[in-house]
């Protein structure tokens, strides 16, 4: 998220440091190299640098000495008890104050627990007598299509209880056409979850009709297409499949019941969004034993590691608890994702001694029982099913994600198992 801000301001005309205390990460970026896999964000470093636009720093000097704004973009990750760890933030909120040279807007653009912006205030203002203002400026940008994202938002939210740097940070956005939201900083730290817990809510809905049409006879991808014609609920986001994963959603939704419980109040329907989300990887599992009978010493290859097309980012993806339960109970592992690599699963320890990762899909195939589909990669949605059917010694293919039609794979003669859809 902070690489895209950057680069984005950059385009948007802007003079941008980008700072990290991980001085890997920074020369490779200064040498045009971007550590991590997204659509777009390469060439644009590339540009920006040529063009003396952007500049990498591991000096934090250089990156809040004479600045007129700076956003904070690191790292929220989850506690054991489902909160956030606001570790970073606070680091980084006490090396903000004492490097502060003159008045400076504090933008905080990463998911923080309502209350947050007050706390980076107190840390700062505890560490500096420079005048400064804290704006909650929270970001809504999809991994695989952040700087479309980023460039074309849907609405800006921007939370301070200081109008003058609410107005300094309304005139850097003055070029969007879509709708400005002033708030105050905790209303606009609440819609940020409010919003990736509606979302999750979405996908847990209807993994739960899908669950029904399984035993109804009725067609997921129907139902879901009709009612989001209704556009009081929308089309978007009622993909049934394996339930939702990435760095967002699972830990967001976590955090704001972890929040609701720390005010004594239980959110029970967020409670069951998390739930139904474990269960779909289960149910998946349940799926491949009903056609495999016992998984023990079985071979299956999984199609998609990451946790959705056009990223690498394999953290909280369903794929990877699909290979852990697989693993448990005693399969042979072979996978394929277009991205994903060993050093991707590095802190994986339980399951990259397990698996055998190819860097061909079909190859991946070979003596397997069964294929498993866990992320809609482009290049999955029109393979040659010949191949597949020769590589595998039985034609069965358990589609996580439904991207396969069931009347054709039944006129190809494979046995077809999806989600919400019926058996063929
Ligand atoms: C999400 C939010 O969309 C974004 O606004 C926020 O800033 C960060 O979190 P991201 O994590 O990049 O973005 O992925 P997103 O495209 O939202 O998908 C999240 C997960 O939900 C994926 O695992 C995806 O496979 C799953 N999903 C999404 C479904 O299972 N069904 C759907 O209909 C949509």
């Amino acid at each position: 998220m902070g690489l895209v801000t950057g680069v984005c301001l950059a385009k948007m005309g802007h003079g941008v440091i980008c700072y990290d205390i991980d001085q890997n990460k920074i020369e490779q970026l200064n040498s045009g190299h971007v550590p991590f896999f997204e659509p777009k964000i390469e060439e644009l470093v590339k540009k920006y640098l040529q063009e003396e636009r952007i500049t990498f720093a591991s000096d934090i000097l250089l990156a809040t000495e004479k600045v007129d704004i700076i956003f904070i973009a690191v790292g929220t990750p989850q506690k054991e008890n489902g909160e956030a760890n606001l570790f970073y933030i606070e680091n980084v909120a006490k090396e903000i104050g004492r490097h502060l040279s003159q008045y400076t807007v504090i933008v905080n653009k990463s998911t923080v627990p309502v209350g947050t912006g007050m706390l980076i205030k107190n840390i700062v203002t505890s560490e500096s007598n420079i005048e400064f203002d804290i704006v909650s400026n929270p970001e809504f940008l999809r991994e695989g299509n952040a700087v479309n994202d980023f460039l074309n938002p849907e609405r800006i939210i921007i939370g301070s209880d200081s109008q003058k740097a609410s107005s300094i940070i309304n005139e850097l956005y003055q070029d969007f056409a879509c709708p400005i939201i002033n708030t105050s900083l905790e209303t606009a730290e609440m819609i940020k979850y409010a919003s990736n817990a509606f979302l999750a809510t979405k996908i847990s809905f209807i993994n739960e009709i899908a669950n029904i049409c399984e035993r109804v006879g009725a067609d997921i991808d129907d139902v879901s297409h009709a009612m989001g014609l209704d556009s009081r609920i929308g089309n978007k986001f009622l993909q049934a499949g394996i339930g939702y994963g990435g760095s967002c959603f699972p830990k967001d939704v976590k955090a704001l019941n972890s929040i609701a419980l720390s005010h004594d109040y239980d959110f029970e329907l967020l409670r069951s969004v998390i739930k139904v989300n474990n269960n779909q990887r289960t149910f998946l599992i349940e799926k491949i034993k009903t056609l495999l009978v016992d998984l023990k010493g079985k071979r299956i290859c999984i199609w998609g590691i990451a946790f959705k097309p056009d990223t690498d980012d394999i953290r909280e993806s369903a794929a990877i608890d699909i290979i852990q339960l697989l693993h448990n109970s005693q399969t042979i592992i072979n996978a394929y994702d277009p991205q994903v690599n060993y050093a991707h699963l590095e802190n994986h320890e339980k399951i990259i001694g397990e698996i055998n990762l190819f860097s061909d899909k079909y190859e991946a195939l070979e003596n397997c029982d069964a294929l498993v589909l866990t992320t809609e990669w482009e290049e999955f949605k029109n393979p040659d099913f010949e191949i597949i059917r020769q590589k595998l010694v039985n034609p069965v293919i358990i589609d996580g994600r439904n991207i396969y039609s069931p009347s054709e794979m039944k006129q190809l003669g494979f046995r077809y198992i999806s989600v919400g859809r019926k058996e063929v």
